[in-house]
């Protein structure tokens, strides 16, 4: 599933690092940092996809760091939707579910293979996943009223 959802997002996933833009904000400043925070960690696993050397352990590592950012942040983001009654609300949240369901493929996956292929996979379909739900989805927050840790 993994690679086949790489394969669809073959052309448009980012295979340079994730760079922030100022655009990207939903003018909240602690969604943006934990944006940003999220793109490093992906960043890394590229890291380690371009070094083509990584081992259990780091990848482990790298993946409990990036499950605890990612359930951070979706359980902010989505409190602030629901604050806001921000209208991609409901879609914000099925597209968490559709993102925390590809990171368990992945998993599974590279507990059986340990390759290199899995992991590349996993870094473009992850990295194209996240661009495109900050830019189409997370933005809407910026419109949807007042903004910002209460
Ligand atoms: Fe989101
Ligand atoms: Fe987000």
């Amino acid at each position: 599933m993994v690679l086949d959802m790489a394969q669809q997002a073959q052309g448009v996933a980012p295979r340079t690092a994730l760079t922030w833009k100022p655009w990207y904000t939903t003018r909240d400043s602690v969604l943006d940092e934990q944006h940003r925070t999220i793109f490093e960690l992906m960043n890394e696993l590229g890291a380690l996809v371009q070094a083509g050397r990584y081992d259990d352990a780091e990848v482990d590592a790298l993946l409990r760091q990036m499950d605890v950012q990612v359930d951070e942040h979706f359980v902010l983001e989505e409190g602030c939707m629901a604050k806001q009654a921000c209208p991609m609300a409901q879609k914000n949240k099925e597209e968490h579910s559709q993102f925390l369901d590809i990171i368990n493929t992945f998993k599974t996956e590279f507990r059986k293979t340990k390759s290199l292929a899995t992991l590349q996979a996993f870094h473009e379909t992850a990295s194209y996943w996240i661009l495109a739900h900050v830019c189409f989805v997370d933005i809407h927050l910026r419109s949807c009223g007042r903004h910002g840790a209460e």
